[in-house]
């Protein structure tokens, strides 16, 4: 689509351009992006900020990961939008690195680029069965019922069946475990999708096994989030009694772990504790020590799921990295499901020019520069290049883990622009920054939106919200979501 407002006009509407700034641009506006931006503009008076995403809507994981009947996660998002207002500072929504722009272009355009764009992928199993239909991977099902633009049309089918399986023991299995448990009246004044609300106002799923490849005293989850999932009305809770034997190395373990010790004492207790009955009851059960190995396809659906066979493990320690693994014991056990919700981890997926640890599905850095070479002895970075937030660390970390992480960026930064490193001598040309980012974006008819057009989504999904007594009425489609970003 074409930008009508001529171009001149368009870079008056963003913020005043200072005389020979430090010109930075920060891909991804979730909360590594906001604080990379924040932290910059707070550091360097002179730095111009511009901040890409490719939706029209910031605050990544904010909005589209964030449980919906979190909304006190939520709040974070006045203080990344006051960052928008910082004269200095301008948001591009809809603008693709990768598609819209290359990573050698931005280069070019600013003295800084900041890559902060998440991870949008999901590990893999790697296991017979993995395509078969009813499979979706847990950020599948986050931004669906989050109304994420690329997953609104999932065809999602919670009627055929009335077990899940979900595999992996962290926060987000917790969260997508709640969000299929939970009595749906709990969710409809939140910010869910309405799609969401009404497949699960449908759905048949009353039992959801929570599959974990290593005992409870490894289990990835936060005591907050278990006790959360834990307290839902009615639920009857199965936790085998016999996966609680701790082993000395178990009990090592807990003694230097304060999060796991509060989360295996929470299992321990709910092992032990009064069963909820009733028909139609909904059901969790917590099943520990088995590794997925196939899953089943249904006799009378050809194509879809009708189990996982799990092979039983048992934790050993590994000798070179001195941590307790699953070792598989040759004896197998299935579990019939009609869905299977995999949450073992997102992925970060590599864009043209950026060197890549496929391995790790994260960018090769040191304190937040990108390594060009990690190989010789004397370790190369891409002169101007930096990461943030999961795309540097990997998937991991809470919203201010982010923060942390940062600040430890732009500390690189700081010191490298103090290093002289982006110092321009008379023989080189200064670049063009945000007046280069708008010409490109003009020559290839890219439409993007500033701040004021998420401003403008943000108001029409408060008003939707207030007519159906929601806290706000996601826009779940493309179209839709452009169309009243340009009104
Ligand atoms: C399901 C889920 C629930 C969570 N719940 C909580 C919680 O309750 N509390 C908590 O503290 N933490 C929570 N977290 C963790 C928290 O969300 C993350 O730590 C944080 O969002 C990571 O920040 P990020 O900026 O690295 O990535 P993201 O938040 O993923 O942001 C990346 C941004 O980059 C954009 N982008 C992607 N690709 C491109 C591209 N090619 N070009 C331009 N832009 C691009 C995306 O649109 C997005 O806006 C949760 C995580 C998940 C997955
Ligand atoms: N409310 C909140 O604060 C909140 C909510 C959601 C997410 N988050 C945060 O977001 C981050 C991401 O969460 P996450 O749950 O995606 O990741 P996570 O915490 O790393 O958990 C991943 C889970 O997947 C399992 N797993 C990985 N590979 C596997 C494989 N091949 N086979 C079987 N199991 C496998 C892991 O088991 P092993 O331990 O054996 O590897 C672990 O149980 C976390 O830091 C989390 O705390 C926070």
């Amino acid at each position: 689509m074409a930008i009508s407002i001529p171009l001149r006009r368009l870079s008056r509407s963003f913020s005043a351009i200072a005389s020979n700034p430090l010109r930075v641009c920060v891909v991804g506006s979730g909360p590594a992006g906001f604080y990379t931006a924040e932290k910059v503009l707070k550091k360097h008076e002179r730095a111009e900020v511009d901040i890409i995403d490719r939706l029209p809507t910031p605050f990544g994981l904010v909005r589209s990961g964030v449980a919906p009947d979190h909304p006190e996660t939520k709040i974070v998002t006045n203080q990344f939008s006051r960052v928008v207002q910082n004269e200095h500072c301008s948001f591009f929504g809809n603008v693709s690195l990768g598609s819209s722009i290359s990573l050698s272009e931005l280069r070019d355009i600013y003295d800084v680029v900041v890559l902060a764009y998440g991870a949008e992928s999901d590990r893999v199993l790697g296991i017979p069965g993995e395509e078969l239909k009813g499979i979706y991977s847990a950020r599948e099902f986050v931004w669906w019922y989050n109304g994420h633009p690329d997953c609104s049309k999932l065809d999602l089918d919670l009627k055929s069946t009335d077990t899940a399986v979900v595999l992996g023991l962290g926060n987000v299995a917790l969260d997508v475990a709640r969000v299929l448990l939970r009595p749906t009246m709990e969710l409809t004044s939140t910010d869910i999708a309405s799609h969401a609300v009404a497949a699960l106002e449908e759905s048949c799923i009353r039992k959801v096994y929570l599959v974990g490849r290593r005992g409870p005293v490894q289990a990835a989850c936060t005591a907050k989030e278990l006790r959360e999932v834990l307290g839902i009305q009615d639920l009857y809770v199965h936790i085998d009694e016999a996966d609680l034997v701790k082993t000395p190395a178990d009990e090592e373990e807990l003694k230097n772990n304060r999060i796991h010790r509060r989360v295996y004492e929470l299992l321990s207790r709910a092992a032990s504790s009064g069963v909820a009955s009733g028909s139609g009851r909904r059901e969790l059960h917590f099943v520990f020590f088995r590794k997925p190995d196939r899953f089943l396809e249904s006799e009378d659906q050809g194509g879809h799921v009708a189990g996982v066979r799990f092979e039983k493990t048992i934790v050993r320690e590994e000798l070179e990295s001195g941590k307790q693994i699953a070792v598989g014991t040759g004896q197998f056990e299935d579990i019939e499901c009609g869905l299977v919700l995999k949450s073992i981890g997102y992925k970060s997926i590599p864009v043209d020019g950026l060197p890549f640890d496929h391995q790790k599905g994260m960018v090769p850095n040191v304190g937040g520069r990108v390594l060009s070479d990690a190989s010789g002895d004397e370790m190369q970075f891409e002169k101007g290049l930096y990461v943030c937030g999961w795309l540097k660390r990997g998937p991991t970390g809470i919203i201010a883990t982010n923060l942390y992480c940062a600040e430890e960026t732009v500390a690189s930064i700081t010191e490298d622009v103090e290093k002289g490193l982006f110092t321009r001598t008379p023989s080189s040309q200064q670049k063009p920054g945000r007046e280069g980012l708008l010409q490109l974006l003009d020559s290839r008819d890219i439409r993007f939106f500033p701040f004021g057009a998420w401003e403008k989504i943000d108001q029409e999904e408060t008003r939707r919200g207030l007519l159906k007594n929601k806290s706000r009425e996601k826009l779940t489609e493309w179209l839709e979501l452009l169309n009243i970003a340009s009104a």
